[in-house]
C-alpha cells in the first residue's frame, strides 16, 4: 500500500489529538503529506442581522483556534501539509475532501467533542466509515 496523502479531520478534542499523533507518525514513516481539515458549522439561512454576522465571526474564530493548535504541531514535526476550513455537513465534507484531494487514507478520532459515555463511535466517524471511498483509520 502506497500512502502519499493523509486526510486528518480535526475538532480539537483529545481524540483528534490522538489521531493527529498517529497521522504525523505515519506521514513521517511513509514520507506522505497531510491534509489538515476542520469543518465549520454553517450559518442557518434566515437568521437575520446582526446575528448571522456574529455567528459567522464566532465560527470563524473558533475554527482558527482549532487549526492553530494542529498547525503548530505539524510545523514542529516538519510535516508537509495543507490546511482547509470548509463549512458544511461534517461527514459529507470529510468524505468529499478525501476524494477531491486524492487522499489514500483518513485518520480520525473514534469520538470527538461530545464524547458521549457508552458510545464507541461518534456520529461523524460512523458516517465517514459508511460513505468514504478510501480506508479510514479510527484512533482511540
Ligand atoms: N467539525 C469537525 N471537523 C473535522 N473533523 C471532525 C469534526 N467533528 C468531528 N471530527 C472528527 O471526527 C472524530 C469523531 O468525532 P464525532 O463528532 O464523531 O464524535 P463526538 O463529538 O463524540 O460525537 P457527536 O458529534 O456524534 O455528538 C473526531 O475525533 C475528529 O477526527
Ligand atoms: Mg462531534
Amino acid at each position: 500500500m502506497n500512502i502519499t496523502r493523509i486526510l486528518l479531520p480535526v475538532d480539537g478534542s483529545r481524540f483528534s489529538d490522538a489521531a493527529a499523533d498517529m497521522a504525523m507518525d505515519m506521514a513521517a514513516s511513509f514520507n506522505a503529506s497531510v491534509v489538515l481539515l476542520h469543518v465549520r458549522k454553517t450559518v442557518p439561512t434566515g437568521l437575520g442581522q446582526p446575528n448571522a454576522d456574529e455567528l459567522l465571526e464566532y465560527l470563524t474564530k473558533n475554527a482558527e483556534v482549532v487549526m492553530a493548535h494542529y498547525r503548530g504541531r505539524l510545523d514542529n514535526a516538519r510535516i508537509d501539509y495543507i490546511d482547509l476550513v470548509v463549512g458544511g455537513g461534517v461527514a459529507d465534507v470529510i468524505a468529499n475532501v478525501a476524494e477531491v484531494e486524492k487522499c489514500d487514507l483518513v485518520v480520525m478520532g473514534s469520538k470527538g467533542k461530545s464524547n458521549l459515555e457508552g458510545l464507541i463511535l461518534g456520529s461523524v466517524t460512523h458516517k465517514v466509515l459508511n460513505i468514504a471511498h478510501c480506508p479510514v483509520l479510527v484512533v482511540k
